[in-house]
This record gives structure tokens, sequence and C-alpha cells, in this order.
């Protein structure tokens, strides 16, 4: 499904349209996941992985769009994709159907402007909209900034999973398991 589009205002006064992307916005959602994935450590792509499939970006979204539960909150400025969070069934079997899970990126440039709570706040009344009745997500222990906003919507800490990520220089980092309870 495709969300209803809104409007976000930076505090500079630039303005984000917030929508749902689609097959037509591939080539835009590949070079924001691969920005993204060099900016910091917090994405689980790394550079080192390669470039995305293109028809593959396209054809999850296509079927992301055509989805009646799954949707994506994408942010654009101008043309450009600066962010997106997608809400993704855990499986498709019908023990999990009440279980979403979440993902999110911003660009670097326009992180810390009140975006990502803003695009979390609208995921969050979708998804409830949509018949889940818990948002799921992983986080890398060290990123205090997504943290923090996790809790903030409501999220809390159920576990952890130790040493889920090994960096490059072969620094280890636990990833926190955060659920969402919709009540
Ligand atoms: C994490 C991310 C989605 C957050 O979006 P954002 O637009 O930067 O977040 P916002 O500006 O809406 O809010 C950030 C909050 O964190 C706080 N914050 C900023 N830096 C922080 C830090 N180092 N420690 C704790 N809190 C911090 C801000 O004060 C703000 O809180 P407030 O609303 O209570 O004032 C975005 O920064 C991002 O995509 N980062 C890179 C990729 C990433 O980490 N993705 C998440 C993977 S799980």
């Amino acid at each position: 499904m495709r969300i209803e589009e809104k409007e976000f205002l930076l505090p500079n006064g630039e303005k984000v349209i917030i929508r749902s992307a689609g097959p037509e916005d591939a080539e835009q959602i590949k070079d924001l996941r691969e920005t993204t994935s060099a900016e910091t450590h917090f994405m689980a792509r790394d550079p080192e992985d390669g470039q995305m499939n293109v028809e593959r970006v396209r054809a999850v979204m296509d079927a992301t769009a055509k989805s009646e539960r799954e949707f994506m909150v994408t942010a654009f400025v101008g043309d450009q994709v600066v962010g997106d969070l997608g809400i993704m069934l855990i499986r498709p079997h019908v023990k999990y159907l009440h279980r979403a899970y979440l993902g999110m990126s911003i660009r670097q440039k326009y992180t810390g402007m009140g975006l990502g709570s803003f695009m979390m706040q609208v995921a969050l009344e979708q998804a409830k909209k949509n018949g889940f009745e818990q948002v799921e997500l992983g986080v890398y222990a060290d990123n205090a900034r997504a943290r923090h906003l996790y809790e903030k919507n409501g999220f809390k800490e159920y576990g952890v999973n130790p040493r889920a990520f090994k960096l490059k220089d072969g620094t280890y980092i636990d990833e926190i398991i955060m659920v969402h309870f919709f009540e």
C-alpha cells in the first residue's frame, strides 16, 4: 500500500514531501541505501558488500506498493530521496501476521532535525491501522541517537544479540532488539 502524502518542514524552512516510494523510485532508493551504508556503520550493509541490484530493489518496491499491509514512508526533497522507513511483515505465515519489522535511514545531512521522529509517527499510526499488533526492530548498541528516538516512541528493549555485528577493524557490536506494542 501507499500512505497518504504529507509535508514536513525542516527548521530552515525547506519542504520535505513524505509519501511511499514505489518501483518508479528504485534508482533513488538504491542511491539512498548505498549512501547511508557508507555514512555510518549503523546499517546492515557495508560498502564492501558491493552495489545493490536495482532490478531487485524495484521488485521489492513493487511488491510493497501492492501489499495490503506493508508500506514505506519515504522522504523526498525535490527529486532526491533523503530518508526511508519500511514496515514489513516478518514472515507471511499465519502465526506471524501480528508482527511488523521496521527499518529506517536518513542521509546524514538531514538527520537531527526532527524528520526521523515525524516519519516514525506516520509509520506507527499506519501500522496500527493496517492491523499490526506490534512493531519490532534491531539497532546497533552504540547507535545512541536511534535508541533515543525509538524509546521516545514507545519501543522497549527486550533482548540483546551479543556480537551481532563485526566491523572491519575487528570490533564487535551487540544488537539491541526492541518492540513497540499497540494496546
Ligand atoms: C537514527 C535516525 C533515523 C534518527 O532520525 P533523525 O531525523 O536524525 O532523528 P530526530 O532528529 O527526529 O530525533 C533525534 C533525537 O535523538 C536525540 N539525539 C541526537 N543525538 C543523540 C545522541 N548522540 N544520543 C542520544 N540522543 C541523541 C535528539 O536530541 C532527538 O531527540 P529529541 O526529539 O528528544 O530532542 C537518523 O539519524 C539516521 O537515519 N541515522 C543514520 C542511519 C541509522 O542510524 N539508522 C537507524 C538504524 S537502526
